[in-house]
């Protein structure tokens, strides 16, 4: 059970009956409610990172900085008590503008300081001056939850840095010819050293394994005195590790030290030389090596090594501890007590101490050892010819090895902090991930690019970590401060009286309670609550409590609210925000949500308010939307094809002005026609022809916006006017009175040129035919003239006597012949 409340609202009287209302089951508005709303997060992306800060299950100052790296927390008192929604984690901005105090305001921000930032140096200044390799030294690093933050890190090897070499030999048996080649080359090596640096010291140290079987002889009891009993030599005394010469700038010491060991003898293959390694590298002091210097153990052996648990073969179970155990003879007593260490330890104790190993080993277990420094940063594997007479080639190219390379370590860093590092070496080539640069040069500058950040809070607020170059006493010092908690914490207040008459400490402004009280003031005891009260948090029995949008408290639902406005009702059921939304505004700004629902303003109607109801945006000197079309919430839908504009206006394929305004006439002046008669309201005189009427006796010119027309009435009169539209919108119609109307026509005239036509006609015909006739009569006579003087009577021959026989011929008749 928790006992700390997220700021919310509570709303206790849910006095109106509420809808249910789940995530399951929304009503298909709210779901287009939602819809739009998630589109319109989506639109505001921008915006979308800010609203971590408010949009989190954020009650405390401290969960407030985790939500987000922007965000900031408000510890005033009284801040937000007007408005139930101000939230008191946002962005820094918001709050100041909300009215919270610069004061009150918990921000840190990300940073990078530098403490410590001394350039690096050149060469080595010896001991009169610090020399520096690395830079910067020393920086703080304030760090939010999910802000990752980057520094610089460069390193640079000087040249004649001083140098301390340790060697460290393998005195078994079959080294004895190597120990006598040391003792021959001891003079050239140091020269060999010498000229890599002028500050060189030497020192000498011996090992042979754990002095207890089976690593060693141990019958017959001579043996322990005489390793090589039985063989003709005499041998050293069995020893684990000793320190025979510490290191020392008198280089000829180290050949007089050699001169004097003799070998030892053991038993079984592998050596006790990881025992040695430990103690040459942990006792600073014994062995002398200097903080100021590069240094370089040299182990030699050719034979593999005991590694940690191999003890237990002669009982010996108690782990290496890592500390110094010579003693007053340089002699490592706890040879026989501890076990060997294993290689996380060297690497561990080489690493405190900025050694660089340097395994000389021969060929045969050459790999071996090349395996072992795989897994020890800072070693390099030479390989030593049988009898050591390579030795000094073999130190000077695993020195060049060592210092051609850096290698940073990162020690101590705290388990929450993710680091990823980039190098920058040679030619400015980047390598992703990686933190050493190698084939460099003595004087060569390379750089790292750190990135620090965390997802986790640490316990400790501060802490600190080292990087450092492997074999480098230089390092640089991280103070990582985690930014998780608040100052305002600090100022905490138990038993407020703030929080119900001290049932809660009251902390940066708000109310944690104690153990057994919840609600935002701990008003509520846990002793009070059942959980059969959660059901009366739920608007049904698969309901989620409170909506999933608020905690039930004691029964009752606290609503969170979240950065797009109030959340309420009974079940958290009701929002101010998942009204629709048209052109990004809530009921497209013209009326307010309400529990999903808008409610309109008194001109807006529609789901959204997005309608108007006005029509006066509609009209135009035309009318209503030009008689075009229809007004539909304020704008027009113009309908007659090819009409257009804001009020169907303008429409080159309508009747022209002339067919309109025609009507307007007829209604306005003359009280008839369609506009007049019309039952209609929105067709009807008033409503569509706005235009005054003028009476005029003649049409004068006006250059624009003027037009003629002429139309021929019910009457048949001619009835002329002139349609101008003034620039200030005003619409005349200029009419001639009564128009030109036509005479009535004259009957008597009319009859009597009707009857003149006709009779005139008719005499024409009655000549036309007396003439025809006459003229006719009269070729007729003087036919018969002509004939009658033709005629000359023969008095002989009376054309009309016949004779008085007639002859036939029968056509049968053959004759008689
Ligand atoms: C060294 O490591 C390699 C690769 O891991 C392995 O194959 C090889 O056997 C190892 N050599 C020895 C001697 O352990
Ligand atoms: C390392 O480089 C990669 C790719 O160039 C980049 O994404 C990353 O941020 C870098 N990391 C650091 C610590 O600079
Ligand atoms: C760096 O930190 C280490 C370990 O905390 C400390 O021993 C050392 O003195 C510090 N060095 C500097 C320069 O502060
Ligand atoms: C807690 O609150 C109750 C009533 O709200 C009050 O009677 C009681 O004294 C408070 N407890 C403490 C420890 O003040
Ligand atoms: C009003 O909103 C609805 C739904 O978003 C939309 O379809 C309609 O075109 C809008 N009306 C106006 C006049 O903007
Ligand atoms: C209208 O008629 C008048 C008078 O006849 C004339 O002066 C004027 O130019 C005419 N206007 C148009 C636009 O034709």
């Amino acid at each position: 059970m928790r006992n700390t409340l997220p700021e919310a609202s509570t709303h206790r009287h849910g006095g109106s009956p509420h809808r249910p209302r789940t995530h399951n089951s929304q009503m298909g508005r709210m779901t287009r409610g939602w819809i739009l709303l998630s589109a319109f997060i989506l639109a505001a992306s921008g915006t979308a990172a800010s609203n971590a800060c408010t949009s989190k299950d954020v009650g405390t100052c401290s969960q407030c900085l985790n939500a987000s790296p922007l965000c900031a927390w408000c510890a005033q008192e009284n801040f937000g008590q007007g408005g139930t929604s101000v939230p008191r984690c946002d962005l820094k901005e918001n709050l100041l503008k909300a009215g919270c105090s610069a004061a009150s305001v918990e921000f840190t921000p990300s940073k990078v300081e530098l403490i410590e930032d001394r350039p690096l140096s050149s060469r080595s200044y010896g001991s009169d001056r610090e020399t520096t390799q690395i830079r910067p030294q020393k920086l703080r690093l304030t760090l939010r939850q999910g802000d990752p933050q980057n520094f610089q890190v460069s390193v640079r090897q000087v040249a004649d840095y001083p140098v301390d070499l340790y060697y460290l030999m393998d005195l078994s048996y079959s080294m004895k010819d190597d120990l006598i080649n040391l003792y021959n080359l001891g003079n050239d090596l140091a020269s060999s050293m010498g000229q890599k640096t002028s500050n060189l010291r030497m020192g000498f140290g011996a090992f042979v394994d754990k002095t207890l079987s089976p690593y060693m002889f141990m019958f017959p009891p001579e043996a322990v005195e005489n390793p090589c009993y039985g063989i003709s030599t005499t041998c050293m005394k069995q020893f684990g590790y000793k320190n025979v010469l510490s290191l020392t700038d008198q280089v000829t010491r180290f050949t007089e030290e050699v001169g004097k060991q003799k070998i030892s003898r053991n038993r079984d293959s592998p050596e006790g030389g990881f025992d040695a390694i430990v103690q040459a590298v942990v006792c600073k002091d014994v062995i002398g090596w200097r903080p100021d210097a590069s240094h370089l153990l040299v182990f030699t052996t050719d034979a593999k090594t005991h590694i940690a648990l191999d003890g237990r073969l002669a009982g010996i179970v108690k782990p290496n501890d890592g500390q110094c155990h010579l003693d007053a003879s340089s002699n490592y007593d706890m040879s026989t007590t501890l076990d060997y260490p294993s290689l996380a330890q060297i690497t561990d104790k080489l690493s405190e101490n900025n050694i660089n190993l340097i395994f000389a080993v021969t060929k045969d277990i050459e790999e071996l050892y090349f395996n072992y420094s795989m897994l020890i940063p800072g070693t390099a594997v030479g390989r030593l010819s049988s009898d050591s007479n390579n030795i000094i080639s073999l130190i000077s190219d695993a020195y060049a090895k060592i210092r051609s390379k850096v290698e940073l370590e990162v020690l101590g860093v705290p388990p929450e902090l993710v680091l990823s590092v980039n190098a920058t070496c040679l030619n400015g080539q980047v390598v992703n991930g990686v933190k050493s640069c190698s084939g460099l040069k003595i004087g060569d500058t390379v750089s790292f690019s750190f990135e620090a950040q965390f997802q986790s809070c640490p316990k400790e607020k501060v802490q600190t970590f080292t990087v450092k170059p492997v074999g480098f006493k230089d390092a640089l010092n991280v103070t990582v401060e985690f930014a998780c908690t608040c100052a305002c914490g600090a100022n905490a207040q138990p038993a407020s009286p703030d929080c119900s008459l001290g049932n809660g400490t009251k902390e940066c402004g708000v109310c944690l309670c104690d153990a057994g009280r919840l609600g935002p003031q701990c008003e509520c005891s846990e002793a009070d609550y059942k959980p059969s009260d959660e059901d009366t948090c739920k608007a049904g029995p698969d309901s989620p409590v409170c909506s999933g949008r608020g905690v039930c408290i004691c029964g009752q639902c606290s609503c969170r609210n979240n950065n797009f406005g109030k959340v309420w009702g009974t079940h958290c059921q009701c929002d101010d925000y998942s009204c629709i939304r048209f052109k990004g505004k809530l009921c497209s700004g013209h009326g307010v949500c309400s529990c999903g629902v808008c409610q309109c303003d008194p001109d807006w109607s529609g789901e959204n308010c997005n309608c108007s109801r006005r029509t006066d945006t509609c009209m135009s000197s035309l009318g209503l939307c030009s008689g075009r079309g229809q007004c539909v919430c304020g704008t027009c839908e113009c309908t007659q094809p090819g009409a257009h504009g804001a009020t169907c206006e303008t429409c080159p394929t309508c009747p022209d002005q002339c067919t309109i305004k025609k009507d307007c006439v007829e209604c306005k002046y003359y009280k008839r026609g369609p506009l007049y008669e019309t039952k209609k309201v929105e067709e009807s005189c008033a409503q569509v022809c706005r235009d005054d009427v003028e009476l005029v006796d003649e049409i004068i010119h006006r250059e624009q916006n003027a037009v003629n027309c002429t139309y021929k009435d019910e009457n048949d009169c001619v009835q002329l006017f002139q349609y101008h539209e003034e620039a200030t919108g005003r619409t005349v119609l200029y009419l001639i009175k009564d128009g030109v109307c036509p005479e009535g026509p004259n009957i008597g005239v009319v009859l009597a040129s009707v009857t003149g036509a006709i009779l005139l006609l008719g005499l024409a015909a009655l000549l036309i035919w007396k003439l025809l006739v006459t003229i006719h009569d009269r070729r007729e006579y003087a036919k018969f003239e002509e004939e009658r003087a033709k005629a000359k009577w023969d008095a002989g021959n009376n054309p009309l006597y016949k004779g008085a026989t007639t002859t036939f011929t029968n056509v049968t008749y053959r004759g008689a012949s």
